[in-house]
Formats: C-alpha cells, structure tokens, sequence
C-alpha cells in the first residue's frame, strides 16, 4: 500500500479495505485547482513571512503550477492509497522537487486546508449558478414581454379563479428565482471567509499573516475561532438548501408544465427538441424533461438531509465525517446547474396555445368576482354581493348557462342594482385591466413591471 504522508507511528500498513473506506480522492479530486490555488498562497505568504526562502518558495510554486497543468491534460495519476486530493498532490509535488515539497504543509493542516478549498469551490460554483438564475429570469421576463396579449385563468386550488396575463404568470416565476439569487449572494458573505492559518484546530505557532493568504485568495476576511473554522460546514448546508429551494420552484414549474401540455390543458406547446417519445405509442410527445426536474429536486431535498444529519452530533472540531459533506455538495450542484440549463431552453422555447387559454379564461364562472365588486361599488355590502353572485352562478349552473349568456332582465331578478353596463363588464380583458394596482395582473402594471426589471436586471 506504499508509505502514508502520516505513516511516522505505524508499524503495520493500513488494510486494503479500510483505504477504500476511508478515500475520498475519487471524488474530491475536483477541488484540485482550488486546493493548489490555496497552497500557493499559503507558501507565497511562508516566504513573506521568512519561514520559506525565497528559492523554496518558487519551487514550490512552480512545482505546484507544473501538477495542475498535469491534472488538466489528464496526466496525473490519482492514487486512492494517498487518500485525497490533498495528499495526492503533496506527494507528487515531493516526487517532482524533492524533499523541500515538504515544507509546503508547514502551519497547516488538511483540516483548515480542507476547509479553504471548499469554501473556494462553493465560491465558484455560486457565481455560475447566480448566472444560471439570471439566463433562466431572462427567458420568463422574455416570454412575459413577448406574449403580453395572452390571456389564461388564474387558479387556486387547481380550480379556474380569475383571468390573469400569462405574463403576469410567468413573472411570478421571475420573482422566485430572483429571491433564490438573494439567497446564493447572501450565503456567499458567509462562504468567502479563509480558514488557514487555523491549522489542525488551534492555530499555529508560525507567524503567518492570515490577512495576506486571505487576500491572495480573494477572501473578504479571516474566521474568527480556529476550532469553529475546522469543524464549520455551515456554508456547505447553506448552498445545499439554497440548491433545494431552486430545484422547489423548478418543480413546481415543471409540475405546471407537464399539466399545461396535456390535451385536457393544452396551454402550450414545449419545444420538441426537449421532449421525448414512446417507444411503443407513436403519438406521444412527453415531457420527461420536466418530469425529471420534478425528480431530481427528490435526490437534492436527500442531500439537504444528508449534510444536516453528518453535522448532527458532532463533537468539535474536525471529525472525519466531515469528509461525507462532498458528495451531497457536489450532487446537488451538478443537479441544479443541469436543471437551470435545460429549464432556461424550455421556457425559451414554449410557446403558449393562445386560443386554448382564452376559452379557458372564460370558464369556470371566472368573472363572478368582478360582478360582486360590480354590486359593493353600487353600495351593496360585499358579503351580500358574494351570496347575489352566488346564486347568480346556481341559477347558471341549473339551467347551462354561464355569465356571459345572461340579459339584464335575469340578473335583475338577483338585485335592482344591476343595470345595463353589467353586460359589459363580461369580457376578460376587463376584469385583467381592473386589477391596476402595484403587484396586480393589470396590463399597465404588468408592463411596468417589465421595464422595472429589465432596468433592473440590464436585459
Ligand atoms: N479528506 C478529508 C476531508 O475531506 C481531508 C481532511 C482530513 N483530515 C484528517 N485529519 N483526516 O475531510
């Protein structure tokens, strides 16, 4: 099994199974850039600080710069008996330059050493997903601006409710994945903090300069207590959730649009190139795409659990169940980055049944509301007015009629408040534009809204 970089106290060599126990190199190796960007920092501050010579310190660099070029030609051969990426390089760099490759750990552990590469990664990862989110709000304030003649119903409880603009529908998923961005950048403040210099758990008797290891990287500042730095993973359940909570809303788009594709909706047809086929029905055209982001949020909520259960009882400081924080973090990354990609293409690509979703508006005695706010601006009560329409709408029902079909004469039986301009209060654009109020689906506000955003986005 070859000699360990900690093999000093062993007389036995570690048993094969326990080095596959216990590797994580087979995965962690994707954090080699961030781990050889951090120890080239750390050796660059050992020679500031006199305790690397200058000689030292740039075969150290070199050495270090030489192994990521190796790494991205795929050259480096990634030994799982070195445990992890960390051990991994250090021992070809001690290959490569020799016995001084060993000073490079000098006031430094794998543990602060660990802790600086995956806030480094997660600094990484959030910046493409922040621009993810922005490609993916783009696409819906597109639709929106493009389609703005399109009318639909609105729902609750999956019932017909009230007309709204499909842009105001899929604005309001532009408003979901502009929080889900707060989140990331505010998770982001507590992610950018450099634990080196924390070493093992104590700190170090080295006189390094924290500061300037922070800066090199492009660290905000420096942990404050060196046992929390080492043990702290806060920031990796962080970005699992706010992981969560994107994939939440993918979902819960996903689950719309599987439904607005069916024949019974039939409110809008997604782009062929992202939907699939059946291997025995000719005619179909499925939305697996969507069915699969509804699927996958199931995997990342399961590395949301993952992480909090690992951190769940853990005494201070580094334990290595600490090591079992990656794969969740790198899942559920890799999964919502794919789900933002494909998503962004779907919205861009789908285009709303305009017809279909107007006489669907209509349905569903959608204007009911708009004709008791019609009675309470006569001066009628409005819990009255909600029991006239009420039984306006019975007297629909029983006799196959909907609103629209009614004259002045039969609403009149309900109350003499109605006059002649009920009839005109029929139509869907109307009860659309009655509802002008900051927030509301209101052609003028939604329009506005638009310009707000576009402003505000820069798109
Ligand atoms: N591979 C380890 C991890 O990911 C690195 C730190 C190991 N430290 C230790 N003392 N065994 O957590």
């Amino acid at each position: 099994s070859g000699k360990k970089p900690w093999g000093g106290r062993f007389k036995e060599s570690t048993d094969k199974l326990v080095e596959e126990f216990t590797e994580s190199v087979s995965y962690d190796k994707r954090l080699a850039p961030f781990d050889i960007a951090g120890s080239i920092a750390h050796v660059k501050m050992l020679e500031k600080q006199g305790i690397l010579k200058k000689e030292e310190a740039e075969k150290v660099v070199s050495g270090l710069r030489e192994i990521l070029d190796e790494i991205e030609r795929g050259e480096f051969v990634w030994k799982t008996e070195l445990e992890d990426v960390h051990m991994n390089v250090e021992k070809r760099l001690t290959e490569k330059i020799g016995a001084v490759g060993g000073k490079l750990h000098t006031g430094r552990s794998r543990n602060d050493q660990v802790a600086t590469d995956v806030r480094l990664y997660v600094r990484h990862e959030i910046e493409e997903i922040l621009e993810l989110l922005k490609a993916l709000r783009r696409a819906f304030v597109k639709q929106a601006e493009e389609n703005l003649d399109v009318v639909m119903p609105g729902y609750t409880h999956l019932q017909i409710a009230q007309p709204v603009l499909y842009s105001h529908h899929m604005l309001a998923y532009y408003q979901m994945f502009k929080r889900d961005a707060e989140r990331f950048k505010d998770t982001l403040k507590r992610v950018n903090v450099s634990p080196l210099g924390s070493a093992a758990l104590a700190g170090t008797s080295y006189p390094l300069d924290r500061e300037f290891t922070a800066e090199l990287l492009g660290f905000d500042g420096v942990t404050r207590n060196s046992m929390d730095a080492v043990s702290d993973r806060d920031f990796v359940a962080e970005t699992i959730f706010n992981c969560a909570m994107v994939m939440m809303h993918l979902s819960r788009l996903s689950e719309e649009l599987v439904l607005w594709s069916t024949e019974e909706f039939g409110f809008i047809e997604l782009p062929d190139a992202f939907c699939t086929g059946s291997s025995i029905m000719p005619q179909k055209k499925n939305p697996d795409v969507s069915e699969l982001t509804r699927g996958k949020t199931g995997r990342v909520y399961g590395d949301l659990i993952a992480i909090l259960t690992v951190l769940k009882g853990l005494p201070l400081t580094y334990n290595r169940d600490l090591q079992e924080d990656k794969e969740p973090l790198f899942d559920a990354i890799d999964t919502v980055k794919m789900a933002l990609r494909v998503n962004e293409k779907i919205v861009s690509g789908m285009k709303p049944r305009k017809e279909r979703m107007r006489e669907q508006a209509k349905k569903g005695f959608s204007l009911a509301t708009d004709v008791a706010d019609y009675l309470a601006k006569k001066g009628v009560p409005f819990r009255e007015a909600h029991e006239i329409v009420g039984k306006v709408v019975a007297y629909c029902l029983d006799n196959g009629k909907t609103l629209e079909d009614l004259t002045l004469e039969e609403f009149r039986k309900f109350s003499d408040k109605f006059e002649e301009d009920v009839l005109s209060l029929m139509s869907v654009e109307g009860s659309i534009n009655s509802r002008n109020i900051v927030g509301g689906t209101a052609r003028e506000q939604v329009e506005q809204e638009i310009r707000r955003i576009k402003e505000e986005e820069g798109f």
